[in-house]
C-alpha cells in the first residue's frame, strides 16, 4: 500500500513528482524514494521516512530531467529502511515503482538468483524489475519486456517504469491496485490517484485491470492485456481536489473535524424532499431492487465498521430487514451461507482497501441481490465494481483517522434504510423523522463544537495515561468504538470499547485512578441500565467522563460531565461521535504525536 507516480514533460519533473508524493503520504510514509532520467545517467535518490526528507536531498543534489518515477512507502514485505525503499533497479537500466504484493515473489526470487541477478532488497518489488531486465535482454522492447513480466507475476500490483535506454518515457502496468494516466498540456503522468496531479492534468483516464500504458511528454497510449491500443474513458480532474490545504488549522485531522457539518449537508443534499428520500438515489432500478431485499450483509474494515454496526438498528426499525455484519478481512472465510434476496453493502472511504475489495469480488460469486457501495471516492474501485452506489461527498479525507467519511457514511447509510422502507411501503412516520434527523444534524454537530472549551480541560487528565475505556450502550457501543478507535490510532493511548452492560463480565477488573472511563449516556430506552454500570465504575474509583444530556440522573462531578446538545433519535450517534473526535484530537496534541500519519499506519490500505 503505496502511493506511485510519473512524469514525462517538457520541463523538469523532480518538483513534480515529490509534490505529487507528498499529496500521496497518505497511501503510506515510512520511506520514499524517486529516479530521474536524467540525459547522463540517472539520478536515484531514497530516503527513509517521510517525503520532506526526500524534497531535502533533492534540494542538495539538485538532479533536472524531463522524466522520471517516484514513490511513497507503507512497508509489506521488508522493513523500512533505505534499501528496501523504491524505485529498485536492475543492472542500471531498469528502475520501477510498485504498489501491492507479489505473491509468488519466494519462486522468482530464487529463479532470479538462479540466472545471476544480485537481489539487494528484501522487498517483492525488487524482483519485478530484474524480471523486466530479463525479459529486454532475450530481445523484447520494454513495453513487451512489461507486458511479458506481468504474465509472470502472481497478485496485485500497479507498476511505473523508467528503463535508461528509453528517455522521455514512462511505462506503467496495473492489476488489483488503482492507476490512472494524466493528460497534461506538454507533460503527461501517470499516478495511484488523482489527487497527485491534480493542478497538474486536466484530465485522466482509469486503467484496467491487466491494462499498460506508455507516456512522453506529448503521447499517451494505453494496452489491453492483449498488447492491443485501447480507448479508456476520459475523466476531467475534479477542480475540487485541486487544492488540499489546512486552510489555517494545524493539522488536516482538525480541518476535517470541523469541515463535518458542510460534509453531512453535502452526503444528503440533492437526495431527499420534505420528508421523504428521492427514488433511485444509488443508481438506477436500485428502488424497484430494494423492493425484494430480506437481508442485508456489510462488510467493511475499521471506521467503515463501526459506521455499519452504528447503523444495524435503523434497518432493522425502518425497514425490518435483519442484517449481518463482517470484518471484511474475515468475511469470506467463513464461508458465509447467502440466504435469497440478501443485499451485500461494502462501506468504504476509499472504496480501494484490499479486504472491502476482496469480499466484494467474493460477494460477486455468491447469489446476492445485488452489491451496493456507500464510498466518498466516486473513481474507486468499489464504486465502479458495484450494482448501486452512494456517494458520501465529504470531500477529500487526508488524515490517517477517519473523522467525516464516517458522519458522512452514517448520513448515507440511514439513506439506504430509508430508500428500503420507502419502497416497502413501511414505517413512514420513522421514515419522516429520520430525514428530518438528518436535516438537522449539520447544525447540531456544528453547535457540539461548543463543547471542545469543555473538552479542553479534561484533555490533561487524559494524556498522560495509559489506559481508556469507552462505554456506551446500543448503538452507542458502536460510537464508543469509534471514539476508542481515534483515541488509540492517533494518540498511541490503549483505549478499548464495551457496552456497558459487558463491564462486569470481565473488564471491570482494569477500572482504577489511573484509567479513565469515557461513556455515552444520551436519554435513550438504556440510559437507566447504563446509570447503573457507572454508578459500579465509580465505587471501584474510576473516573468517569460522561457526555449526556442536561436532565441526566448521573450523579458526577460537573467538571466530568458533558452536555450534549438536544439530538434526535437518528442523528444523536452522528453528533456523540464529535467530541470523541475532538477529544482525541486534542490528546493526541497534548501527547505531541504525528497524528495526521500516525505510526505504523496509512489511510488506504490497499494490501490484504
Ligand atoms: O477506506 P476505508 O474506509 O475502506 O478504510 C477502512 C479502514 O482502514 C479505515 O476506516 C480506518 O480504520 C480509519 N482510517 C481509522 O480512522
Amino acid at each position: 500500500m503505496c502511493g506511485i507516480i510519473g512524469a514525462a514533460s517538457s520541463r523538469s519533473v523532480g518538483k513534480i513528482l515529490v509534490n505529487g508524493l507528498k499529496k500521496m503520504e497518505y497511501r503510506g510514509y515510512d520511506s520514499a524514494g524517486l529516479i530521474l532520467n536524467q540525459e547522463e545517467k540517472a539520478v536515484q535518490i531514497r530516503t527513509l521516512g517521510k517525503v520532506s526528507n526526500l524534497e531535502e536531498a533533492m534540494v542538495q543534489e539538485k538532479p533536472k530531467a524531463d522524466s522520471g518515477i517516484a514513490h511513497t512507502r507503507w512497508a509489506t514485505h521488508g522493513a523500512p529502511s533505505e534499501a528496501n525503499a523504491h524505485p529498485h533497479g536492475s543492472c542500471d537500466n531498469i528502475y520501477i515503482v510498485h504498489n501491492g504484493i507479489i505473491e509468488n515473489h519466494n519462486d522468482l526470487r530464487e529463479q532470479l538468483t538462479n540466472k545471476g541477478y544480485a537481489i539487494k532488497s528484501e522487498t517483492d518489488s525488487e524482483l519485478i524489475a530484474h524480471l523486466i531486465h530479463s525479459n529486454k535482454s532475450k530481445g523484447k522492447n520494454t513495453l513487451e519486456a512489461l507486458i511479458k513480466t506481468t504474465k509472470e507475476l502472481d497478485g496485485a500490483y500497479s507498476i511505473a517504469v523508467i528503463d535508461t535506454d528509453e528517455k522521455g518515457k514512462v511505462f506503467a502496468a496495473k492489476q488489483k491496485s488503482p492507476l490512472l494516466v494524466g493528460k497534461g498540456i506538454e507533460e503527461n503522468f501517470v499516478a495511484s490517484d488523482p489527487l497527485a496531479i491534480a493542478g497538474l492534468a486536466e484530465s485522466f483516464y482509469l486503467l484496467e485491470d491487466g491494462d499498460f500504458a506508455e507516456i512522453t511528454k506529448t503521447d499517451i497510449r494505453i494496452f489491453g492485456s492483449d498488447g492491443n491500443e485501447v480507448n479508456r474513458e476520459e475523466t476531467p480532474i475534479d477542480t475540487n481536489i485541486q487544492e488540499v490545504t489546512k486552510d489555517g488549522y494545524k493539522h488536516f485531522m482538525e480541518k476535517e473535524i470541523y469541515e463535518q457539518p458542510e460534509a453531512i449537508s453535502r452526503a444528503v443534499e440533492g437526495r431527499t424532499t420534505e420528508g421523504e428520500v428521492l427514488d433511485n438515489i444509488f443508481g438506477l432500478g436500485s428502488s424497484e431492487a430494494f423492493k425484494n431485499v430480506k437481508r442485508i450483509q456489510f462488510v467493511a474494515c475499521g471506521t467503515s465498521l463501526h459506521a455499519a454496526k452504528t447503523a444495524r438498528k435503523w434497518f432493522e426499525e425502518l425497514c425490518e430487514t435483519p442484517c449481518y455484519i463482517d470484518f471484511a478481512s474475515e468475511y469470506r472465510y467463513r464461508n458465509p451461507l447467502v440466504e435469497d434476496h440478501t443485499l451485500f453493502v461494502c462501506i468504504s472511504q476509499s472504496g480501494e482497501t484490499a479486504d472491502t475489495m476482496a469480499a466484494l469480488n467474493y460477494a460477486k460469486e455468491k447469489k446476492y441481490l445485488g452489491i451496493v457501495t456507500i464510498c466518498n471516492v466516486p473513481t474507486s474501485t468499489m464504486a465502479r465494481e458495484s450494482d448501486w452506489k452512494i456517494f458520501t461527498n465529504a470531500g477529500p479525507e487526508i488524515g490517517v483517522a477517519s473523522t467525516k467519511a464516517f458522519t458522512t457514511q452514517l448520513a448515507a447509510l440511514l439513506l439506504l434504510a430509508c430508500a428500503i422502507s420507502k419502497i416497502k411501503k413501511i414505517n413512514n412516520d420513522k421514515r419522516a423523522n429520520a430525514i428530518d434527523d438528518l436535516h438537522q444534524a449539520p447544525d447540531l454537530v456544528k453547535e457540539s463544537f461548543g463543547l471542545k472549551k469543555h473538552i479542553d480541560e479534561i484533555v490533561e487528565k487524559i494524556a498522560d495515561k495509559k489506559n481508556a475505556l469507552y462505554l456506551g450502550r446500543g448503538v452507542y457501543f458502536s460510537i464508543a468504538q469509534e471514539g476508542a478507535l481515534k483515541l488509540k490510532e492517533i494518540s498511541y493511548i490503549h483505549a478499548e470499547a464495551y457496552p456497558a452492560g459487558e463491564l462486569k463480565h470481565g473488564p471491570l477488573a482494569l477500572v482504577d485512578e489511573m484509567t479513565p472511563v469515557v461513556a455515552l449516556a444520551p436519554e435513550d430506552e438504556l440510559v437507566e441500565k447504563l446509570l447503573s454500570n457507572l454508578e459500579e465504575v465509580k465505587s471501584r474509583g474510576g473516573t468517569l467522563y460522561v457526555f449526556g444530556n442536561s436532565g441526566s440522573k448521573i450523579k458526577i462531578d460537573k467538571g466530568k460531565f458533558m452536555n450534549m446538545p438536544e439530538c434526535g433519535y437518528y442523528n444523536a450517534p452522528i453528533v456523540y461521535t464529535i467530541p470523541l473526535q475532538i477529544l482525541a484530537y486534542e490528546v493526541a496534541c497534548s501527547r505531541g504525536t504525528d497524528l495526521d500519519q500516525p505510526r505504523n499506519l496509512a489511510k488506504s490500505v490497499t494490501v490484504e
